[in-house]
C-alpha cells in the first residue's frame, strides 16, 4: 500500500523547500529548469544514502575496491562505450503544438481508431484548428476543447474524414505514434539528438577557428559548412560523463592490479553524472545533473546468469532495508527488445511512485562488451589470467580471459525521492486543545535521517541551555549529528523536528537539574521516556546502530 497522499508533488515539493531538503536551482534568478540544489537537511539525506550504499559495496566487502575518477574523461573513452555515437535519443517535434518528444516513448494507436487532439482549452482548441486547416487544408471539427475527424486507416497512414462518410477527404502519413500530451499525429521526422553536454577543453579560440572557415568557405552548402564546423568543434571537445560505469572499465587493471583482486571481484564508484535530458520530469526522478552509484563486477565467462541473481537479490533487499513500505518495490526483467546492444539480460529494480511503478536501479548483465571495445581502441590488453583453471579451448592450465561484468546501476539523488516518498506520513492527531490536527513526519530510516537528535531546552533560561548545549557537543564528539533547537513553543520544535525526519528529541527541562534525567521522544510513536543523563549517549548509539 502506498503511503503517498494523492497530491504528492506538491505536497512533497513544499515540503522539501520548507524544510530545507531541497531548493530550485538558482531561484532568485527565476530557476533553471530540472536543476536542483540540496539543502541543509537535504545534502545531509543524501550524503547518508550514499554513505550507506559504499559501506555496503566496499567497507564490507572484500571482494570490491572503490574508484573515484574525473568526469571529464578522454572522448575516446565514449567513442569506444558508444555514447558518443548511440547516446541519443530519437527525438520528434509536433508541428501543431511545437512539443518535443522522444519517439520511443510516444503513444501509438490502433488501426481504425479515432485520432482525437486534445488541447488544454477551449481557446487553444481553436488556435490549433486554424494552425492546421492553415498548414494542411483541413477544417477539424471542434467539440469544447477537443478536435475531431481524423481516424488511423492502417499503419502507414491516417485520414480525415467527414461526419459518417467512410471515405477519407484527405490522407497523411501516420509516423507509428502521436504526441504525447495533444494526442497530435502531425509530426516532424525523427531527429537524433546526442545526450551528453560537451564542453571544450585547453586555451582553443574554438569561435574564431568557425569565423574563419566560414569566411573561407562561402559557397559550400549548409551539409558541408556543418560537417566542417562539427570537426573543429570535436578538435577540442570534451564531455560531461553521462555514467559513472565507463571509468571503472578504463582503470580496470590499475584497480585489479594495485590491489591484487581475483576474480569475481568488483569497482565500485559514486558520483555526478549528467544527462541533457529531452524529457526532464517528476521533480528529482529525471533530471540534468544527477548522482549514481554503480559498480561493475567482473566474472569468469559462463557464470554471469549466476551472479546477475545474486545482484539482484542483494542489491533489493539493499533497498528495502532502509523502507517503511518494503511491498513497494519489485523487479522487473527487460524483455529482448529493451535490453541495451551491450546486455545480454537486465532487470530493472522498481519503486511505485505515485505515477506508476518506475525505475529505481538496473542490474545489468553487460557481457565483455566494454572491456572488449576498450580493449581494441586503446590497444591496451584488458583481460585477466587465472593460473588456476584449464582454458577451455587448449586445454592447457592457466586460463587468460576478457573477464564478464554484472552491473548494479542505482541512482542516488533517484533514491532519495524514493526514500522521501517511502518516509511521507499524514498522521490525524490530537493537539494540547484536544482538536483534531494533521501530523505530518518523515518517517525516515535513522541511519539516514539528515539530523540525528535534537535536544531542545524547555525554557531559554535557569540553565537549561548550557545543560543541552553541554550534552550537543558531547553528541558531536561521537560523530553522531545533533542539533540544539530553542526557538519556538515546545509542540512546533516537535513538529518541526517531525517534518525534518530527526528519529529523537531530548528535553531537558527543571527536573534535569534536580535528577540530572532528560526526555526522549521517538518520532514515530510520539512516546517520551525519561532517562538517566548517564544512560542517554549509549541509548542512542544503539538506536542509530544497524539492524
Ligand atoms: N551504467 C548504466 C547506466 O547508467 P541507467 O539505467 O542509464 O544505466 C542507472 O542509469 C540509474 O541512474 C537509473 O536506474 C536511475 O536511477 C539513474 N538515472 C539515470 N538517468 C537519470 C536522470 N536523468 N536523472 C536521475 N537519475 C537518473
Amino acid at each position: 500500500m502506498s503511503n503517498i497522499p494523492e497530491n504528492f508533488k506538491e505536497k512533497i515539493i513544499s515540503l522539501c523547500k520548507r524544510r530545507g531538503f531541497i531548493f530550485q536551482s538558482s531561484e532568485i534568478y527565476g530557476g533553471l529548469k530540472s536543476a536542483y540544489d540540496y539543502g541543509p537537511l537535504g545534502v545531509e539525506l543524501k550524503r547518508n544514502l550514499m554513505n550507506e550504499w559504499w559501506k555496503s559495496m566496499v567497507h564490507k566487502r572484500e571482494d570490491i575496491t572503490g574508484l573515484d575518477a574525473s568526469i571529464i574523461m578522454h572522448p575516446k573513452v565514449w567513442e569506444a562505450s558508444g555514447h558518443l555515437a548511440g547516446f541519443s535519443d530519437p527525438l520528434v517535434d509536433c508541428l501543431v503544438s511545437k512539443e518535443r518528444f522522444r519517439a520511443d516513448k510516444a503513444p501509438k494507436l490502433n488501426v481504425e481508431d479515432d485520432i482525437t487532439i486534445t488541447c488544454n482549452d477551449k481557446g487553444q482548441a481553436k488556435n490549433f484548428q486554424k494552425i492546421i486547416e492553415d498548414r494542411f487544408d483541413i477544417l477539424l471539427k471542434r467539440e469544447g476543447k477537443q478536435l475531431k475527424g481524423l481516424k488511423l486507416i492502417d499503419d502507414k497512414n491516417f485520414g480525415f474524414f467527414e461526419i459518417n462518410n467512410t471515405k477519407p477527404i484527405k490522407t497523411f502519413e501516420y509516423k507509428g505514434y502521436v504526441s504525447p500530451t495533444f494526442g497530435c499525429p502531425f509530426l516532424s521526422e525523427e531527429r537524433q539528438f546526442n545526450l551528453m553536454f560537451r564542453s571544450q577543453i585547453g586555451p582553443v579560440d574554438v569561435l574564431g577557428e568557425i569565423t574563419t572557415y566560414i569566411k573561407k568557405n562561402k559557397n559550400i552548402s549548409s551539409d558541408e559548412l556543418r560537417i566542417g564546423i562539427d570537426k573543429l568543434v570535436k578538435k577540442s571537445a570534451v564531455y560531461l560523463r553521462p555514467e559513472t560505469a565507463q571509468a571503472m572499465f578504463v582503470q580496470f587493471l590499475n584497480c585489479q592490479q594495485t590491489m591484487s583482486m581475483k576474480i569475481p571481484f568488483g569497482i565500485a564508484q559514486m558520483g555526478k553524472s549528467f544527462r541533457n535530458e529531452i524529457t526532464t520530469e517528476h521533480f528529482i526522478f529525471r533530471s540534468c545533473e544527477f548522482e549514481q552509484m554503480e559498480m561493475e563486477f567482473f566474472v569468469e565467462p559462463g557464470t554471469q546468469e549466476k551472479w546477475l541473481d545474486y545482484w539482484v537479490e542483494q542489491r533489493m533487499s539493499w533497498w528495502q532495508k532502509f523502507a517503511n513500505h518494503p511491498e513497494n518495490f519489485r523487479y522487473r526483467a527487460h524483455d529482448e527488445s529493451e535490453l541495451a546492444h551491450y546486455a545480454d539480460a537486465c532487470y530493472d529494480i522498481e519503486y511505485k511512485y505515485p505515477w506508476g511503478y518506475d525505475e529505481l536501479e538496473g542490474v545489468a548483465s553487460r557481457t565483455d562488451y566494454d572491456l572488449k571495445k576498450h580493449a581494441e581502441q586503446s590497444g591496451t590488453k584488458l583481460s585477466y589470467y587465472d593460473q588456476q583453471k584449464t582454458d577451455p579451448e587448449t586445454g592447457k592450465n592457466g586460463w587468460r580471459y576478457t573477464p564478464y561484468v554484472i552491473e548494479p546501476a542505482a541512482g542516488a539523488t533517484r533514491g532519495l525521492l524514493v526514500y522521501l516518498m517511502d518516509a511521507y506520513t499524514e498522521e490525524i492527531v490530537k493537539d494540547a486543545k484536544g482538536n483534531e490536527t494533521t501530523r505530518i513526519v518523515m518517517k525516515l530510516h535513522p541511519r539516514l535521517a539528515p539530523i540525528k537528535v535534537a535536544v531542545l531546552p524547555l525554557v531559554k533560561k535557569e540553565g537549561l541551555p548550557e545543560i543541552a548545549r553541554k550534552l550537543v557537543n558531547e553528541l558531536f564528539e561521537l560523530g553522531i549529528n545533533a542539533r540544539y533547537d530553542e526557538q519556538h513553543s515546545i509542540g512546533k520544535r516537535y513538529r518541526r523536528h517531525d517534518e525534518a525526519g530527526t528519529p529523537f528529541c531530548i528535553t531537558v527541562d527543571g527536573q534535569t537539574k534536580e535528577d540530572k534525567s532528560v526526555t526522549i521522544r521517538d518520532r514515530d510513536t510520539m512516546k517520551q521516556e525519561r532517562i538517566p543523563l548517564v544512560n542517554l549517549k549509549e541509548i542512542i548509539q544503539k538506536r542509530l546502530s544497524p539492524a
